[in-house]
């Protein structure tokens, strides 16, 4: 018997694209659901791309039962914290009212399991700098409460129909893929090792350190970078738990431990061979000093086993990212 296809929405996406590669690898039906206003067609590189909003009823519906879907994998939102603090409408309508809506289709037409793209803007400023699945959830931007609405509803909805559902909260998402099939192409990003990189390959004048006052080990912001690669496969695991028969459950995605934005900015140095034109600025709004995942959770009920643990490495790929896209455009 052929296995049912798993719909992923936002594929088209930086995470989602590399989801799709490896989902495809692995050998799975794949539908890709993406309005292209942040995605790009030519970053799915397996499965069949619809164009169209993963909130569209009558799309998701005739697309679950036409592909005999059972699984959901839901990507497709607006990701960029100050823009949600600008337009909270947009974000809670894009995040929270889409993701009801197709929760609605999912539950009509009995969809088995749903892997939900959370994040780890659901803690807010958590205590100590780091937040385990048991930290209390209080989101300091739209974003991360629309994501939060987005955790609940799917909760409620799993409790009372035979829905089941992983919730993955991901820290800070950086490099690529290290075969350069896939990578970031998002333009204008703000994200810290995507903007290093763009500078060390000469697509900026200079990057800022946003903050030198935060009472962290060198007065910069602290992250716990997960390479894309292994977030990646932190999908395909809780698919495979919930194959299994494994219970709802949330789960942390990122390695446990953390870089400040200086031992960023020297790595990417170290990689690249140059200095870069570094820039002090005042904190940037909303950041908080340090967010680090409490991690034991997905390696002990997924058997997650991260590759990529490896700050230079996740600069690497990055880099080779940004020149061969800069290669590609001259
Ligand atoms: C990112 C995610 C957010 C997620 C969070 C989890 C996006 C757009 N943001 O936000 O969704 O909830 O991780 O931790 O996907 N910095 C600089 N200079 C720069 C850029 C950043 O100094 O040019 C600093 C920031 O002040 C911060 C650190 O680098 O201390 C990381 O910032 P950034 O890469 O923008 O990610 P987050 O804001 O943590």
């Amino acid at each position: 018997m052929s296995r049912k296809a798993i719909l992923v929405t936002g594929g088209a996406g930086y995470i989602g694209s590399h989801v799709v590669r490896q989902l495809g690898e692995a050998g799975e039906r794949l539908v890709v659901l993406d309005n292209l206003s942040t995605g790009f067609a030519e970053a799915v590189l397996y499965g069949e791309l619809v164009v169209g909003d993963s909130g569209d009823r009558e799309l998701v519906s005739r697309l679950l039962s036409e592909h005999d879907i059972d699984t959901v994998m839901h990507f497709a939102a607006h990701l960029v914290v100050p823009e949600s603090v600008e337009k909270p409408l947009k974000y809670y309508g894009n995040n929270t009212c889409n993701t009801r809506n197709l929760l609605e289709c999912c539950a009509e037409a009995g969809v088995k399991h749903f892997i939900f793209s959370s994040t780890a803007a659901t803690y807010g400023i958590p205590e100590g700098g780091i937040a385990t699945e048991e930290t209390p959830t209080a989101p300091i931007n739209p974003y991360g409460t629309s994501k939060l609405m987005s955790e609940w509803m799917l909760r409620d909805l799993s409790a009372v129909t035979d829905l089941k559902h992983v919730i993955l909260r991901y820290f800070n998402v950086a490099g690529s893929d290290p075969e350069g099939r896939t990578g970031q192409r998002t333009p204008n990003a703000t994200l810290l090792i995507k903007v290093a990189c763009e500078t060390a390959v000469g697509k900026r004048d200079s990057i800022s350190i946003f903050g030198t006052d935060y009472p962290t080990k060198d007065g910069t912001g602290v992250r716990d970078y997960i390479h894309v690669e292994d977030l990646a496969r932190a999908h395909l695991d809780a698919l495979t738990y919930l194959r299994q028969g494994g219970e709802s459950t949330l789960v942390n995605c990122g390695y446990g431990h953390g870089y400040s934005v200086r031992e960023v900015l020297d790595a990417v140095q170290r990689v690249n061979g140059k200095a870069l034109n570094i820039v002090e600025q005042p904190r940037r709004a909303g950041d908080p000093p340090q967010l680090i995942a409490g991690a034991e959770k997905i390696r002990k009920l997924f058997g997650w086993k991260p590759q990529y643990d490896d700050l230079e490495f996740i600069v690497k790929t990055s880099l080779d990212w940004e020149r061969q896209q800069l290669s590609d455009t001259t």
